[in-house]
């Protein structure tokens, strides 16, 4: 078994490795500035924490690692552009530093180049990984379209808003653990486990992430605190404000919502609305109930449990972080 820091250490000198060509400089830089600007990297590192916990090497899972960090900053190229940001990790975003077209253009580029991460794979494995970054890629588009219908609608019940999360960000997470277990010639039955423990975790991982976006702070969060809020996300804390809050409160949520505005006053009537509401603890409660699911499905593997400890602590990481 390897400790975290020795899985960051070898995923941290392949993706230093990796290299785009100079020209033409306004596809490739903006791909050099957004995986050089950093990032947590979840999903590679769960990539390859899973197939350590299959006993496997886990130098296997690179390729697949390198494919679901390309796979999530493409989406992160897109996203800022659909969400309007012009902040990320705490500097500008790939259209704001350059344009509209060039965030289009080189994230299209690094969607592809995360495929061809796969390629050094033998086929017997390339299958079924391919198989599964593409049914991940479609459903991670899908959620991106629910995030976005849903701006416009009124109501959106707490099903429905789970399922939009599941999509747009918990199938990646899961996915990456899967491709670990497969490398590692886990059982079926483990490796659906494990993909279960992703989707679990990486519900908990977006309630968190909406938490955040009102309730953190940017320095840490290294994005515009207050973006949900004025691209009308129907977040959980909107959700679970509309259904506890006051008749006033919540007239007054509503008709904020109906308005594009990203003043100061927006945001911070409406982060009062969700404080009083009870909707910020809430939330709270939802992220450790999807955290212990996720363990649930982690206890299940049919591997020593000493050898789940760093997926255990990473998780924990997760629920208490602030960036
Ligand atoms: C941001 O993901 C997008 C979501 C799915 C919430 P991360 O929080 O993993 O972003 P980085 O890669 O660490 O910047
Ligand atoms: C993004 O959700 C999910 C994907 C990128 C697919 P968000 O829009 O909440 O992510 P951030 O907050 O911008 O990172
Ligand atoms: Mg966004
Ligand atoms: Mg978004
Ligand atoms: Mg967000």
């Amino acid at each position: 078994m390897h400790t975290f820091n020795d899985l960051k250490a070898i995923l941290d000198k392949s993706l230093h490795q990796a290299e785009f060509p100079a020209e033409p400089n306004q596809l490739y830089d903006p791909l050099r500035y957004i995986l050089g600007i950093g990032g947590k990297r979840i999903r590679p590192l769960l990539a390859l924490m899973s197939c350590d916990l299959f006993n496997e090497d886990p130098k296997k899972a690179l390729g697949a690692a390198m494919a679901v960090e390309y796979f999530h900053n493409f989406s992160l190229i897109h996203d800022d552009i659909m969400d309007q940001a012009d902040v990320r990790r705490g500097q500008e975003t790939v259209h704001k530093k350059w344009n509209v077209n060039v965030g289009i253009l080189s994230g299209d580029a690094l969607l592809i180049k995360a495929y061809q991460q796969l390629d050094t794979y033998p086929a017997d494995l390339f299958k079924p990984l391919n198989q599964l970054l593409c049914k991940t890629a479609i459903e991670v588009c899908e959620g991106q379209q629910f995030d976005v219908d849903f701006e416009t609608l009124n109501e959106v019940s707490k099903e429905d808003y789970i399922e939009m999360i599941r999509l747009k960000t918990a199938v990646l997470l899961g996915a990456s653990l899967k491709m670990g277990a497969f490398i590692a010639k886990a059982s079926e039955k483990d490796a659906e486990l494990i993909y279960n423990f992703g989707i679990d975790l990486g519900i908990a991982f977006q309630l968190q992430d909406d938490y955040l976006d009102s309730f953190g702070d940017a320095e840490h969060f290294g994005k515009r605190i207050g973006g949900d809020i004025i691209n009308n996300k129907k977040t959980i804390l909107f959700i679970e404000a509309l259904k506890q809050s006051t008749s006033e409160q919540k007239d007054q949520l509503m008709k904020l919502y109906r308005l594009r505005d990203d003043s100061r006053q927006k945001i911070d009537e409406v982060k009062s609305i969700f404080e009083d509401s009870g909707a910020k603890t809430e939330t709270l409660s939802l992220i450790e109930y999807y955290t212990s699911r996720a363990f649930d499905s982690l206890d299940q593997i049919s591997v020593k449990s000493q050898n789940k400890q760093e997926l255990k602590s990473l998780a924990s990481y997760l629920m208490n972080r602030s960036i």
